[in-house]
């Protein structure tokens, strides 16, 4: 998203004077607005509540998935070697998951497979200030990337150039059938298939406007063309990808039909887009948090009118838009609005959450040197640890609490997994009344060295998190006896209960 370019440099350089202000003088960590944080430490345990009768949602093992943007091909294929063993290693660490690559440059992106005949119409104004000429991905490029993800063993998602247009303003698909035929005679497989990326905010990326009810149309094409192959005519198609959840265009897609050609309704999400946002404190901001709530409630609102079924997937996401925020959207408190991310979603029921950005910029999870940021190990343990039945649990307004079943490929059937946020400059202490007398295993993130929120590393169980020659260590959880858990300042736990047996979770 470009429209935030001025926003994010202001956003920018007053993340680094808080990151400067946060080194100075921690107790100056700014809580503006205390109406919800009058609790302390010795305010006594929360209490978790968990209703255990009833499923809210199903974690897949597909419900977290990465984004490779589209850009990358444009600007940043060089640095992102995927013959890499570490890279390899890192994405197989994620596996199973959904890859899908999209975003502003999938609309400028040809299919160049050795035959240009088919490039199609760009549909364009090149003369527009923030415009990105189109570029071609070549048929090496194409076999690389289709390689790698065989390789991982991740699910292909492609999002497909919707600006291919024939004069009647109908979307030409003739370069994607191309595309299409160039995949299927190599065999492969590709999960689903996006057509366009933030139609809501095309005016501003490209000058060029589709109308909803336009693209649904062209959904409907996209979907006759997947009949034409039997590799792709079981392939899923997912839409509208809406920069923001913009109601009337999300809605008017859906209800021109939409809703029948995609297999979720899917729109993408940035907490902090405004320069006033954009700062270290609204990383741990409850409030913040709360957003999202807000924002899914009205999300499944408008998807429930049209479609009482269709699953909601929220398909690209990330703390911070434009690249996300140096020095925060890669550090430890990142953390913060990713797991609770997670945790909402979960509750509300959306089907697949995709992080932006699994490589390139500030919010990814492996940097520049192909190295995990922090919230790559908190979403391979994510994957590890959560799957299955989620559960409404209560605690208090200054924490977060989340539950669900454990993953059964990792712990015993009937096994439950609470997972907490304390984004608070005191510890906490939680009694779970439910599960006292049972013995758990914990696995608690803190900061992985004494930068505090802003390090770039997380420690698990107190022991930094690193790459051993290139490989991921065991990721082992510390048996705990029964009784409450304590929470550090500015810390996310898992806690597992083995002896659960939640019948929920035993099927
Ligand atoms: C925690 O934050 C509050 C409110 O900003 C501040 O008054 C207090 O001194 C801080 N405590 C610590 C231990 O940093
Ligand atoms: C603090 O929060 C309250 C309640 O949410 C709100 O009414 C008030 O305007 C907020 N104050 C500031 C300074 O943001
Ligand atoms: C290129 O496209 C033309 C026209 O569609 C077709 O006749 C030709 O066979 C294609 N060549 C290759 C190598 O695909
Ligand atoms: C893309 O490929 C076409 C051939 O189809 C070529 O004419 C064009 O120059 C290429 N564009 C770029 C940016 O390489
Ligand atoms: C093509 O891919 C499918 C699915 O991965 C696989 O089952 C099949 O064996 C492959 N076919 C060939 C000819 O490699
Ligand atoms: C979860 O429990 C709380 C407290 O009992 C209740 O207010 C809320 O509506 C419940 N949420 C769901 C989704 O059931």
């Amino acid at each position: 998203m470009q429209i935030f370019t001025v926003v994010y440099l202001l956003g920018l350089s007053l993340a680094l004077q808080n990151v400067h202000c946060f080194f100075v003088d921690t107790a100056a960590h700014p809580k503006e607005n205390s109406t919800k944080r009058k609790h302390k430490s010795d305010d006594g345990p929360v209490v978790v509540k968990i209703e255990l009768g009833q499923s809210l949602n199903t974690i897949s093992p597909h419900f977290v998935g990465v984004n490779i943007d589209s850009d990358t091909v444009r600007y940043h294929w060089q640095t992102l070697d995927f013959s890499s063993q570490k890279l390899q290693n890192l994405a197989r660490a994620l596996s199973p998951s959904y890859l899908r690559m999209g975003g502003t440059s999938a609309d400028g992106m040809n299919y160049f497979m050795g035959n240009a005949t088919a490039a199609g119409t760009q549909v364009f104004n090149a003369g527009h200030h923030v415009a990105k000429p189109p570029f071609n991905i070549t048929a090496d490029q194409w076999v690389y990337l289709n390689e790698f993800l065989r390789t991982v063993s991740w699910d292909f998602i492609f999002d497909l150039n919707a600006l291919k247009r024939n004069a009647d303003g109908s979307w030409d698909p003739d370069n994607a059938r191309q595309l299409l035929q160039f995949s299927a005679d190599r065999n492969y497989t590709i999960a689903g298939f996006e057509l366009g990326n933030e139609f809501d905010i095309y005016r501003s990326e490209y000058d060029v406007t589709v109308a909803p009810a336009q693209l649904a149309q062209d959904v409907m094409t996209l979907q006759k063309l997947l009949t034409e192959f039997p590799k792709y005519k079981s392939s899923f198609i997912i839409g509208p990808e809406t920069a923001y959840f913009a109601p009337e265009y999300f809605q008017a897609f859906l209800a021109a039909g939409g809703y029948k050609a995609v297999h979720a309704a899917s729109f993408h999400h940035y907490y902090l887009m405004t320069d006033e946002e954009r700062n270290l404190q609204h990383f741990t901001d409850i409030d913040m948090m709360d957003t999202m709530k807000a924002h899914l409630d009205e999300v499944f609102a408008e998807v429930r009118s049209v479609d009482p079924q269709l699953p909601v997937w929220l398909s690209e996401t990330s703390s911070a838009n434009n690249g996300g925020l140096a020095g925060l959207s890669d550090a430890f408190v990142a953390g913060f609005l990713w797991l609770d991310k997670l945790g909402v979603c979960a509750v509300k029921g959306v089907e697949t959450v995709m992080r932006q950005a699994f490589y390139g910029r500030d919010y990814s999870l492996v940097d520049g040197d192909l190295n995990p940021n922090p919230d790559f190990w908190l979403t391979v343990l994510y994957k590890r640890i959560v799957r299955g039945a989620v559960f409404n649990a209560t605690g208090r307004h200054d924490v977060r609490v989340y539950a669900a079943c454990a993953n059964t490929d990792n712990f015993k059937a009937g096994s439950l997994v609470v997972y907490m946020l304390n984004p608070n400059n005191y510890s906490v202490t939680f009694d779970l009344p439910q599960f006292q007398s049972q013995s758990r295993l914990v696995y608690s993130l803190t900061p992985g060295d004494s930068n505090g929120l802003i390090s770039k590393f997380v420690s698990l169980n107190g022991v930094k998190l690193e790459l051993v020659n290139d490989e991921l260590p065991d990721l082992k959880p510390e048996s705990a006896p029964p009784g409450v858990v304590t929470m550090d300042p500015y810390s996310y736990i898992f806690v597992v209960f083995p002896e659960a047996k939640i019948s929920i979770c035993l099927h």
